[in-house]
């Protein structure tokens, strides 16, 4: 705060510290260790295996990173009538008014001027005497979806959806971006980060999703050639796929315990995000899909998590997944 703050900053500097954050569940919170307890499938285990990489804000004007040493030193600061908005304390007009009138302290003191300067991480704000925090930033999380699940946050049928494996509760407004078929498998991204993933969802950026398919029959390298040129399906033509045939070594994602005879594996890297896309795909040239598995979605790919559990994207994770939308 640029007034209230100054005088407290001035007596830590007497005191030659500077004191603990006290509005600090931002996303020091998310340093804390946990392990799910929402429903699941049995036998799966709910994990996070990034707690050391917090999820960021990306709100311009807020820390874009769990606070660290450094930013300690040396506090982002926002106005505070744009943090009582963002806080969703009223609109921003609205936050003027509640400052004006009187109703606003930051660290005890009562704060109408309007280029009033706050440190989200340090600063105390209450609105008629209750604390106002940020919420947390947008979370970024893949599970590795079994199969059996819709990819909805509620089913009006009560059939088995992906949310039910997901720390929803923790993490309100998360959602998957885009979906996998009931019984198809892999990396399902989710977050609370609409723009993102809007983004990432928009044909113009070309996000890749790579795939392996357990098809019937033996299937060719030659027989993928349509899925490489471009093919028809019935609701308009595909932009063209990168496939390959798959040997055991690469295909354990769908056959751990290799290739069953009569069968084949192919590996199908496409970017658009069309219904059934793949299985049509693959249908249509005569080997129709048997399982899939989704190992990668854009820059991330399907690592460091079992089947049936999720994780926190890393912080580099979440700025390759940010990079791939530009
Ligand atoms: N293509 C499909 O056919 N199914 C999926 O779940 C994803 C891509």
């Amino acid at each position: 705060m640029s007034s209230a703050g100054e005088k407290r900053n001035q007596a830590n500097r007497t005191h030659g510290k500077r004191t603990a954050p006290r509005i600090a569940n931002v996303s020091l919170q998310a340093r804390i260790a946990y392990s799910d307890t929402g429903s699941r499938p049995s036998g799966s285990k709910q994990q996070c295996l990034n707690e050391q990489d917090p999820p960021s804000w990306n709100d311009g004007g807020v820390p874009s990173a769990a606070p660290t040493e450094e930013a300690v030193d040396h506090p982002v600061t926002m106005r505070l009538q744009r943090f009582l908005a963002r806080a969703g304390a009223a609109s921003r007009r609205g936050s003027e008014n509640l400052m004006t009138a009187g109703r606003v302290r930051v660290n005890g003191q009562v704060a109408t001027e309007l280029g009033t300067k706050v440190d989200p991480l340090r600063d105390e704000v209450t609105l008629d005497g209750m604390p106002v925090r940020l919420p947390d930033g947008p979370v970024y999380l893949m599970l590795n979806k079994p199969a059996g699940y819709l990819t909805t946050m509620s089913d009006p049928q009560g059939r088995p959806c992906v949310a039910s494996l997901v720390p929803r509760d923790r993490y309100p407004g998360l959602f998957p971006v885009g979906r996998l078929d009931m019984d198809t498998t892999g990396l399902l991204l989710f977050t609370t980060d609409g723009t993102l993933a809007q983004n990432l969802l928009h044909p113009s950026k070309h996000v890749d999703k790579r795939y392996v398919a357990q098809v019937d029959g033996v299937l060719r390298d030659a027989d993928l050639e349509p899925l490489r040129r471009g093919m028809e399906l019935d609701d308009g033509p595909c932009q063209p796929a990168r496939a390959r045939v798959l040997r055991a070594a690469d295909a354990r994602a769908v056959c751990p315990c290799g290739i069953p005879a009569g069968t084949s594996c192919a590996e199908v890297v496409i970017h658009e995000g069309r219904k059934n896309q793949v299985k049509r795909m693959l249908g249509k040239i005569g080997h129709p899909v048997l399982r899939l598995h989704r190992t990668s979605f854009g820059p991330l790919e399907l690592t460091g998590v079992s089947r049936g559990s999720w994780r926190l994207l890393s912080a580099e994770e979440q700025r390759k997944l940010t990079n791939a939308c530009r």
